[in-house]
């Protein structure tokens, strides 16, 4: 990612403040848009499977059980094998080498792996997407704002078992959490938070819960508290007034009723303060979820926050057309908090692409009007609006950057986005063919890519394309790399670019597998400098 720092010197110190500068394009793109745009057009998907609070797994059709509550879970599950003094572990993703633990019993570890995996990808690893699903889920069950890090980096094996269970007493918890890194106030925060939506399934813990399956509920789920798709502070007022339901604290099993034990660690203090003061058990619960997410190995380093961009491409390409022009296409998208924001009407707002020619210079010409998509799109953080691009750019003159001039309705002043000061940077050099590229039965895929043959010889050109293997010992995918080399095929449409091609298997490496996305850059070196198309979509058109 591309942080701008600015440097001020004041004698006698340098003070270097990194302010946070998100700029296109960036390795968390794909993330972004996934934590942005929750429904509609570019729906990111995640939110999907958890939309409403109440939804149950796997589409929902799992009676009984709830998807966000079994995210929360497998997260905090994750997490817990952190240790503080070695600086190991944490959310990791080594979930999916525990799921046969007692510890971790149950179906629901699994699923939503699986469901996670789809979102997978070079850019996306199952530890910052089970992250981002935790933090778009409790949003959408109306719990706090949870700010997002990416960065995580996935573990090849399993940690230690040091996730707690219920019928361990009130020491074993305290010192587990402990060495997770949270104290006793934070630990009774944590499992509040965590407990206030979900619940017990019986034919998992039958020594807690019993008589509760019934057709409707073949799980057996006796939920924390009568809210249990709302991320309310529930949980605490029905504690603290003596009508608890939560069969970890009340249940007829004694010696499971670990919440009862750790509710009561510091004398109801805690449980008082979240039951007297819905905001505060929110505003607690936000900070404290948000250091379980970013609890990671001592190695990784998480990302500045990630927050919508308020202006931002997407899937925005260029490649050339049959009478030799380049063509940009794709969208550019919109976001905002404001009420102006939510107001607009998309269709009635000017939306223009201003770009710079090769040669860094601009011209009246050298524009273009975004039109509104006709679907609308959602997002649990603002407004957030779509707009199709579609540019002829005469390839002699060709394309090195754009702002976008923008406004919310006809008759208000445009505001200028240019991407953190330069522009949104947009190279013509190496470019994507996709009317081209296919994939063979046999699979194997080919890419064609078009590349200037007007600025010195090409020293190396190749397709950078990222698969999905079995993460073999967990239901998750890992990502492969391979670097198949783009061989000249001949002229194209334009005297100006050559035309080249690469096949290759489509799954190049390990255990075939459909899970995860597929994507590829497309890299030309000319002169010393390298030219990247990222992030190309998978290819699907056969041959
Ligand atoms: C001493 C600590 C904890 C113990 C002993 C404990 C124990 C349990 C047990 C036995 C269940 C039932 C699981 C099932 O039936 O599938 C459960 C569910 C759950 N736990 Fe905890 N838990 C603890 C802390 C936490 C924390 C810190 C969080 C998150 C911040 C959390 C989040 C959840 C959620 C969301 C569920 C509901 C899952 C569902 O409905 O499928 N727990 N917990
Ligand atoms: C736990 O730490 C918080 C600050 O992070 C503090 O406010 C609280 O008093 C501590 N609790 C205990 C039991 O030490
Ligand atoms: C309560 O749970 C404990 C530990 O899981 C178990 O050993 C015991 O048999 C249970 N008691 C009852 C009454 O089910
Ligand atoms: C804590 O609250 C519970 C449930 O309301 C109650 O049974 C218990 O006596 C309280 N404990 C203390 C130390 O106040
Ligand atoms: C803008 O482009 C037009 C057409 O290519 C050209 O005639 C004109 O000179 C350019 N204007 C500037 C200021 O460069
Ligand atoms: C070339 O083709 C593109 C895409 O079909 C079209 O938009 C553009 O107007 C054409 N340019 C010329 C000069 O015909
Ligand atoms: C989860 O999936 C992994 C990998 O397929 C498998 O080894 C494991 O047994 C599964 N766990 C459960 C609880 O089904
Ligand atoms: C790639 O280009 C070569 C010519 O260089 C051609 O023979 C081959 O058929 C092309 N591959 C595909 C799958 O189109
Ligand atoms: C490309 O070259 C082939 C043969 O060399 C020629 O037939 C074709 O017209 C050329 N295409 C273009 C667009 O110049």
């Amino acid at each position: 990612m591309h942080f701008r720092k600015i440097c001020l010197l004041i004698a006698p110190l340098l003070s270097c403040t990194s302010i946070r500068a998100y700029v296109w394009p960036s390795p968390y793109d794909f993330l972004e848009d996934a934590y942005t745009v929750s429904s509609g057009f570019a729906d990111g998907g995640i939110v999907d499977g958890v939309n409403p609070c109440s939804f149950e797994p796997i589409g929902g059709r799992l009676a009984g059980r709830q998807a966000a509550a079994e995210w929360l879970r497998l997260a905090y599950h994750d997490s817990a094998t952190y240790n503080i003094e070695t600086g190991l572990g944490g959310l990791d993703a080594s979930i999916g080498f525990e799921t046969n633990r007692p510890q971790n019993i149950g179906r629901s570890m699994n699923d939503s792996l699986v469901f996670f995996a789809a979102f997978q990808s070079k850019t996306s690893s199952m530890a910052d997407v089970m992250a981002l699903g935790v933090i778009l889920a409790i949003k959408n069950c109306g719990g706090p704002s949870i700010p997002f890090r990416a960065g995580r980096i996935d573990a090849e094996s399993g940690g230690p078992e040091t996730v707690p269970e219920p019928q361990q007493d009130l020491e074993s918890h305290t010192s587990a959490f402990a060495l997770q890194g949270f104290n006793v106030t934070e630990m009774i925060g944590l499992v509040a938070c965590g407990h206030t939506i979900g619940g017990v399934h019986q034919v998992d813990f039958p020594l807690s819960v019993e008589g509760a399956i019934t057709s409707s509920n073949p799980d057996g789920v006796v939920h924390f508290d009568s809210t249990f798709d709302s991320f309310d502070n529930r949980i605490a007022t029905q504690w603290i007034d003596g009508t608890s339901v939560d069969p970890l604290a009340v249940g007829f099993n004694e010696t499971t009723n670990s919440d009862a034990r750790i509710f009561a660690a510091d004398g109801n203090r805690t449980m008082q303060a979240f039951a007297q003061d819905p905001d505060f058990f929110s505003a607690q619960c936000g900070s404290l979820l948000e250091r379980m997410l970013n609890t990671v190995p001592k190695t990784v380093q998480l990302s500045e926050v990630i927050e919508p961009l308020p202006v931002k491409p997407f899937e925005l390409f260029a490649s050339l057309a049959s009478n030799g022009s380049l063509v940009l296409s794709g969208y550019v998208r919109i976001f905002g908090t404001s009420a102006a924001a939510a107001a607009a009407s998309p269709a009635n707002m000017p939306v223009t692409l201003n770009w710079k020619d090769r040669n860094g210079r601009t011209n009246a010409s050298y524009s273009t009007s975004a039109v509104a998509v006709s679907q609308t799109s959602g997002s649990l953080w603002g407004s957030v609006h779509f707009f199709q691009v579609s540019a002829a750019i005469d390839a002699s003159l060709g394309i090195s950057s754009f702002v976008v001039d923008w406004a919310y309705d006809n008759s208000g002043t445009l505001t200028h986005s240019d991407n953190g000061g330069a522009g949104f940077p947009f190279q013509d050099v190496a470019l994507h063919q996709p009317d081209k590229s296919c994939r063979g039965d046999d699979l194997t895929t080919t890419i064609y890519a078009v590349i200037r043959n007007d600025m010195g010889p090409v020293t190396d050109a190749y397709v950078e394309y990222t698969s999905n293997v079995n993460h073999v010992g967990s239901i998750s995918v890992k990502q492969v790399t391979i670097r198949a080399p783009l061989a000249h095929v001949g002229n194209s449409t334009s005297l100006l670019y050559d035309t080249y091609n690469a096949t290759f298997p489509t799954y190049p490496d390990g255990t075939q597998t459909d899970e995860g996305r597929i994507t590829f850059d497309v890299v030309a070196v000319i002169g010393g400098e390298t030219y990247v198309s990222l992030s190309n979509p998978e290819v699907f058109a056969l041959c």
